[in-house]
């Protein structure tokens, strides 16, 4: 157990003792340091649950709280605001705890099993940045849920079913129709078939043949019959889309590395699909599915909707299967081969309804257990300066390749040509890039839409990603310069600057907690840049190499080492690479 969460049951006990009883009790940081560290608010509850002045609790508290050695300083504020502060020796103690390993700082939850749906990356068509908040939001909750105890798989879900398919197909036999999978008397092996297009070819095709799709109701029309001919396995057609995905596959995986994000599972809609005739087996034997206008629909809407709620949309009038279906096959699939507690989507707010109506869709079908928790884990858009989502400059969309290279241009510049080898530049260059991208990505609460600055992200200093990574090289070179002195333990707190350090370390679980409870990073992503620039105040305050006094040489340099490892292990939750040098 965290010695936060220790504390804050002796609290509890003490107060149990004082005659008083409180639920829920939390050791806020105080609002006023000049009073104490922490505060108590709730003598004001107890006042009125116990029928007494809250002053009077409030003393009988502290009364209690006095026959404590670990409090100083205690006070009562207001209408009976409760002040406590920690002794340095209780202090000192409680960092001497956290020296070799930090799980005394962290709080593990109950185990569970979950599912994270976090790609969405679609086959033959270039990742753009809407995929970028899903990987990183993601993949960091992912880590974060890991770090507390949760086993976690991550799925790369790729879009690799749909009509888009469908329209490169098409496309791409009308640009070599002699190609031998559309020649229906070929029955040799498809394999050995040379195909000519590379992975830059298949993004050139999509929006050529989506744009002539638009203008052109029979070529439409011919790419939505292809789209049934691969989905129902026909030869030839079903054999050349395995392959597109193949090519494409190999390039969204080189993407997702970039991003340091990974997968556990890598199935596509497709694979989901090969549950689709459970799943109309199940619904059909139910009587939940129902057929409007030729098409076969679940209906979802309840009588307490009081927005519109459409049906569910299984199989299209014109027999092709739809995105709808594909997501409800999957929850059938990951409860057959997984069986989690909980399935988590983080994919775009602009989705929700879709969300909605699967898991309702879901609940209807009892395709998993009622307690099976399915949450849609909804974020806002990266905007451009005027409020829109970013596009290119010409008004298309943003590719993420392109707009990591947007980053990458401005961190190049700022590489430091004193302390980087010429080779090594660009390497370092990425890694500091992802990071701005990736920190500024994940410090807005993730509901809220941000603006797209490059210049700012890319900033060495400031809420950045490149202000983090270089203040924790920064620690990691003065650990290893100290090398041969001692670090194991803290015998001296002297400043204030110090006592911050250690109350900020020791509120590391809240937060913790706070963004698994939100999933939201931005709680852990402020966490950061509050230690870290405390810590620079700390250490622009002191010259910790030259300083003479051993005991405070030693509790300031056991003090970075803690502070270095809380940030590395956030670094890496939030998915983000430190360079060794920049
Ligand atoms: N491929 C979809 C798109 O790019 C996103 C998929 C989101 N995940 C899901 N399980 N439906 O829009």
């Amino acid at each position: 157990m965290s010695i936060i969460k220790s504390l804050t049951n002796d609290i509890n006990g003490i107060i149990k003792n004082a005659g008083y009883e409180v639920e829920n009790l939390v050791l806020q940081p105080s609002g006023r340091p000049d009073l104490g560290q922490f505060q108590i608010n709730d003598a004001m509850n107890l006042a009125r649950e116990y029928h007494k002045n809250p002053r009077e609790i409030a003393t009988d508290i502290v009364t209690e709280l006095e026959k404590d050695n670990r409090f100083t300083n205690l006070n009562i504020a207001g209408p009976g605001f409760i002040n406590i502060t920690l002794t340095d020796e209780y202090l000192i103690e409680c960092l001497n705890k956290l020296t070799d390993n930090l799980d005394e700082n962290i709080d593990k939850k109950e185990p569970k099993k979950v599912i994270i749906d976090y790609g969405g990356a679609n086959v033959s068509k270039a990742l753009h940045v809407g995929h970028l908040r899903s990987a990183n939001i993601g993949e960091a909750l992912k880590r974060l849920a890991r770090t507390l105890g949760y086993e976690v798989l991550g799925d790369a879900h790729l879009g690799d079913y749909g009509r888009p398919l469908g329209l490169v197909i098409k496309e791409i036999k009308d640009m070599y129709p002699e190609l031998e999978y559309f020649n229906e008397e070929y029955n040799g092996d498809y394999s050995e078939i040379e195909l000519p297009i590379t992975n830059e070819d298949l993004e050139r095709i999509y929006p050529l043949a989506s744009t002539k799709a638009k203008e052109d109701e029979e070529y439409l029309e011919e790419a939505r019959q292809i789209t049934t001919k691969f989905q129902n396995h026909e030869r030839g057609y079903y054999d050349l889309w395995k392959r597109i995905v193949d090519i494409s596959k190999e390039d969204i995986k080189k993407v997702y590395d970039d991003l340091n994000t990974s997968f556990e599972i890598w199935n596509g809609e497709s694979d989901e699909m090969e549950f689709f005739d459970d799943l109309i087996e199940i619904y059909e034997s139910k009587g939940l599915l129902t057929d409007s206008e030729g098409a076969k629909v679940i209906e979802v809407a309840t009588e307490e909707d009081n927005a519109p709620m459409p049906p569910l949309l299984i199989v299209k009038s014109n027999g092709s299967k739809s995105y709808d279906s594909t997501d409800l096959a999957a929850i059938i699939e990951r409860k057959k081969n997984y069986n989690p507690d909980e399935m988590w989507y983080v994919v775009d707010d602009r989705q929700s309804l879709h969300f909605e109506q699967v898991f309702r869709a879901a609940r209807l079908g009892k395709v998993v257990d009622d307690n099976v928790v399915l949450e849609h884990i909804g974020f806002g858009t990266m905007n451009g300066k005027d409020g829109k989502p970013f596009k290119t400059r010409d008004g298309g969309v943003m590719s993420l390749k392109n707009l990591i290279n947007l980053v990458n241009e401005e961190t190049l510049k700022r590489v430091n040509p004193e302390t980087v080898p010429e080779e090594e530049k660009e390497e370092i260059a990425k890694t500091v890039a992802i990071a701005a991208l990736k920190y500024a990505d994940l410090i807005p609460y993730r509901k809220t839409d941000y603006i797209f600055e490059v210049e700012k992200f890319a900033s060495i200093e400031g809420k950045t990603g490149p202000y983090l990574l270089y203040s924790t090289i920064r620690m990691k070179s003065l650990l290893e310069k100290a090398n041969d002195l001692s670090m194991d333990k803290i015998t001296k707190i002297k400043t204030e600057t110090e006592k911050d350090l250690a109350l900020t370390i020791l509120n590391l679980p809240v937060v913790l907690d706070k963004s698994l409870e939100s999933k939201s990073l931005n709680d852990i992503a402020d966490y950061m840049y509050k230690l870290t620039s405390l810590y620079n105040k700390f250490y622009a305050e002191n010259k910790i190499l030259t300083e003479e006094d051993n005991n405070l040489q030693t509790s300031w340099l056991t003090l970075t080492k803690i502070i270095y490892s809380i940030n590395t292990m956030l670094l890496d939750i939030l998915g983000i690479k430190v360079p060794s040098k920049m």
